[in-house]
């Protein structure tokens, strides 16, 4: 059985001021369901061609992860960390503990805070990505790209076939500028949707290779860790010296064993306010209105209070997010801008 392990320690800044520091972006129910999509995900992989999954998050989590756990009946093993070391750490610490359980162990590494509408499609083709991961490969699932985001990874497919649809990369590049990712969509590159599937064994002989200090920190900090209830805490003096890297550029821009299995579900990162005013249902004006609030004349927004009576007259194409203590009002077309301005708040203190 394939072991799940889930990234779930991000900030999601880009949906302030509803994801906080203290509740991003994973564990709030954003899309209407009731659920988080951290819970979306743990449903995802719950069938029985899944293993425990492990969840790596950050120790300012444990509670709302244990509830939201809890809600659903699922139990898994909480890796809590001391602090954000991005997500290389979390890779290797996760699959560390998958190869304790079984040295063959194959693991599938999912993003906590995506939007997938068809689970089944996603098990297809993490299924399908498996066959080549047990053969030595670490398969990603690949999106048909939409714009030349600069968010993204960008997913070079080869012409060797791997076999089930899979295809071996003939390159990967994290976040390229828009000209770049321009040029990669004219030429059929995909994008990479966030989730991997591998061998514990071909991970660790990659962070072995391209990221050794991301590996031995991780060890480290999972020799010194400490079980607290249902928690599994890291020890924090290793993890602080666990250089902060994306897996994307210490593993995937450099391996040579990367396929893709591109995928046959929708799939949206829900990065910012514009994308959950696009993935939710809109009113006869293009409008998506929650909670306490009235319109005239306005179109094409996002209109959001979870407390406070929020009003909008005569705007077009307009984010409006009003909670207790923050309200948040942007032209959609900025709205990925919301990360500079928690940047700036921050800042400023
Ligand atoms: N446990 C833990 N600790 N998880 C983390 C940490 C961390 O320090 N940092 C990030 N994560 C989790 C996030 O919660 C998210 O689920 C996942 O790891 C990816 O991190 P992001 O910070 O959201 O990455 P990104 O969106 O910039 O880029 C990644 O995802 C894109 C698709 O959404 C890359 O994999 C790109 O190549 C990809 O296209
Ligand atoms: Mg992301």
């Amino acid at each position: 059985r394939i072991i799940p392990i889930i990234m779930a320690g991000g900030s999601g800044t880009r949906l302030w001021p509803l994801s906080r520091d203290s509740r991003p972006k994973q564990f709030i129910s954003l899309l209407g369901s009731g659920l988080s999509t951290f819970q979306e995900t743990l449903r995802r992989v719950a069938g029985a061609t899944f293993d425990r999954p492990i969840v790596v998050t950050s120790q300012d989590f444990r509670f709302v992860c244990a509830e939201q756990l809890q809600a659903l009946g699922i139990e898994a093993e909480i890796v809590l960390e001391p602090e954000r070391r991005d997500s290389a750490a979390a890779v290797a610490v996760g699959t560390l503990l998958a190869r304790r359980r079984n040295e063959q162990a194959l693991c599938v590494v999912l993003a906590a805070d995506h939007a997938i509408s068809n689970a089944d499609a996603f098990v297809a083709d993490c299924l399908r990505a498996a066959q080549a991961a047990a053969a030595g490969m670490i398969m990603t699932l690949g999106i048909r790209p939409t714009a030349p985001s600069t968010a993204y990874g960008y997913l070079s497919v080869g012409s060797q076939d791997l076999g089930h649809g899979a295809r071996r990369l003939a390159g990967f590049v994290e976040k390229p500028d828009v000209e770049t990712a321009r040029r990669y969509i004219e030429a059929g590159h995909l994008w990479n949707s966030g989730n991997f599937i591998f061998s514990a064994e071909r991970m660790l002989t990659e962070l072995r290779s391209f990221a050794p200090e991301v590996l031995d920190g991780a060890t480290a900090a999972l020799d010194g860790a400490l079980r607290d209830l249902d928690f599994l805490r890291l020890d924090a003096d290793a993890f602080a010296r666990v250089p902060k890297i994306s897996i994307d550029y210490a593993v995937m821009e450099r391996t040579g064993h990367a396929g893709v299995v591109e995928a046959s579900f929708d799939w949206s990162d829900i990065g910012s306010w514009d994308a959950v005013h696009e993935l939710k249902e809109k009113d006869g004006q293009g409008n998506v209105l929650e909670g306490s609030v009235s319109v005239i004349d306005t179109t094409d927004s996002l209109v959001i209070s979870d407390e406070v009576l929020t009003t909008v007259i005569g705007l077009s194409d307009v984010i409006v997010v009003s909670t207790r203590d923050a309200v948040l009002v942007a032209d959609k077309s900025a709205a990925p801008k919301v990360k500079e301005l928690v940047a700036q708040l921050t800042r400023d203190g």
